[in-house]
């Protein structure tokens, strides 16, 4: 038609703020990531696989998950299955993985929905509230994406997208309101979950942190930051306060090929999960406070410093310990709540990543 490349010729085209669905579902049908949870394109999501995949995708990035993911499901291929397991084996399965509060809430989940729904999950955000570990994001994620309800999870991705496409000004975390309400705006009739997770493909592999690859995004037409020319300044962020280093020390006690362990308490950081025996964790704590704490144990008259010091970095703290060893005779007795387990067979225990570091540290040369 002559008047629409008239029209062309005298201002740049911008697309219209009302064909973002349909572009974003376009480029994802074309582009989607293959993840081990996300079924063929088409083929209908397996609830009890999204919630799974959502609870381990909270704190820990695709790439790890992806191998978790499959071992839980060869193991436990349905809630049923995972509701009648121990916990034990599940914090087991789940060893590496960080965040141990949601292996708990993982199996509470599976209970809950097996003794309470029938082994059917709820197919609303209120009702999947109700479930161990589901706060506002997992039941909005699992709503869209197995039951189809017309509602955006929005995570650090998609904050990244939507700040960019609108330069929204306000800082995280108080511009969340704004981004989950600007996120909404890139619904379409339906699909929400193919929505959500094509927003959050964009943000992993075009609207990246640094660098964007604009010229590739099916949304670039009319991005607020590109056309400002500062995509990198968003999301907006208020200065980071990060916590302070804690300092202890860690006991690694060998029995022959036996190592000294105890079990953490159920509540509170890595509850539940073994340990070697270890100090408090203080910040400025001197390494000889931290010693004091060792572990009463006949026949150590000395501890052994290893060189050198062991850090792992919490969310809300670095940690740093200093390891010492001792090994003491055959048949000593363990103190009152440890144990000695095989050093073979550590790789069975429910032993967090810092406790792993701390046990090679204090075992090698
Ligand atoms: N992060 C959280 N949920 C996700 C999903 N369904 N796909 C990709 N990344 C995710």
């Amino acid at each position: 038609m002559a008047s629409s490349s008239a029209n062309k010729k005298q201002k740049p085209v911008v697309i219209e703020a009302a064909a973002r669905p349909a572009l974003l579902l376009d480029w994802y049908d074309r582009h989607r990531r293959r993840l081990p949870w996300r079924p063929l394109q088409g083929d209908r999501a397996d609830p009890y696989a999204v919630w799974l995949s959502e609870i381990m995708l909270q704190q820990t990035g695709v790439k790890t998950v992806g191998p978790y993911f499959e071992k839980f499901m060869a193991r436990w291929p349905d809630v049923g299955a995972l509701g009648r397991a121990s916990l034990d084996d599940v914090l087991r399965m789940w060893a590496g993985l960080g965040y141990y509060s949601r292996a708990r809430n993982l199996h509470a989940c599976a209970v809950a929905v097996l003794r309470d729904h029938g082994g059917v999950f709820p197919d609303t955000e209120k009702g999947l509230r109700t479930l161990p570990g589901i706060g506002p994001y997992t039941a909005a994620a699992i709503a869209a994406i197995a039951f189809d309800r017309r509602t955006m999870p929005v995570d650090g991705n998609i904050e990244r997208v939507v700040s960019r496409l609108f330069a929204v000004e306000e800082s995280l975390p108080q511009a969340k309101p704004l981004i989950q309400q600007l996120a909404a705006t890139l619904l379409g009739p339906s699909r929400a979950g193919d929505s959500a997770q094509a927003l959050m493909d964009l943000g992993s592999s075009i609207c990246t942190p640094k660098k964007p690859a604009c010229a590739l995004c099916p949304l670039n037409d009319g991005c607020a930051a590109r056309i400002r020319g500062d995509q990198e300044a968003f999301p907006r962020k208020a200065p980071k306060k990060s916590g302070e280093l804690r300092c202890g020390a860690a006991f690694v006690v060998t029995r022959g090929h036996e190592l000294l362990v105890r079990s953490r308490p159920e509540k509170g950081l890595l509850g539940g999960m073994t340990e070697v025996p270890n100090s408090s964790w203080l910040a400025a704590q001197e390494d000889e406070a931290a010693l004091q704490q060792a572990p009463e144990l006949k026949g150590v008259t000395r501890w052994h410093r290893k060189a050198g010091v062991v850090t792992h970095v919490f969310t809300h703290f670095p940690l740093q310990l200093v390891i010492y060893t001792a090994n003491v005779p055959a048949r000593t007795r363990a103190p009152e709540g440890m144990r000695w387990v095989p050093i073979a067979t550590l790789a069975d225990e429910a032993l967090p990543n810092v406790m792993r570091k701390a046990i090679a540290h204090g075992l090698g040369d």
